[in-house]
């Protein structure tokens, strides 16, 4: 497989975090781990709720741990999810990963026990809108 040579401990992280996850209404259990500009990897799940939109994704999980213990960029991703097909991120945690991530960020989707797939920020998320667009504002 060409790309970057996958990050073991972010993907077992990401599989560990699936175990986490708190998803008893869709029984779809997702996991997401991101590594920081210092190196440190953070892991959350996704968190169902009652209210069904109510409940947030994976990776907005693990944004959120690496954001409380002050990492400011993601340098790799893993998200992990159990599918006939690549659990690869929602359209709106695309928009959460590019706000710490750049465009070469690498973003493996991973299952239990198999790498599915590797793509860039980049190609997942296309002619994004971020945090520059608004340095241009009046
Ligand atoms: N889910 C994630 O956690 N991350 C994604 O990128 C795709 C979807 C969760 C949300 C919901 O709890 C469950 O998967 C089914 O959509």
């Amino acid at each position: 497989m060409s790309g970057p040579e996958p990050n073991v401990a972010l993907i077992a992280a990401a599989r560990a975090a699936r175990e986490e996850a708190y998803a008893p209404y869709s029984h779809f259990q997702v996991g997401a781990a991101v590594q920081d500009e210092q190196g440190r990897i953070h892991r959350g799940g996704n968190v169902e709720n009652a209210a069904y939109p109510q409940g947030w994704c994976a990776e907005a999980s693990a944004i959120a741990v690496m954001v409380a213990a002050g990492g400011r960029r993601i340098v790799a991703a893993a998200v992990c999810g159990v599918a006939d097909e690549p659990v690869t991120p929602c359209g709106g945690c695309r928009q959460k990963l590019r706000e710490f991530a750049g465009d070469d960020c690498p973003v493996w989707i991973t299952d239990l026990h198999t790498v599915r797939a590797t793509h860039t920020l980049g190609e997942l998320f296309p002619n994004s809108f971020g945090p520059n667009h608004l340095k241009a504002a009046p």
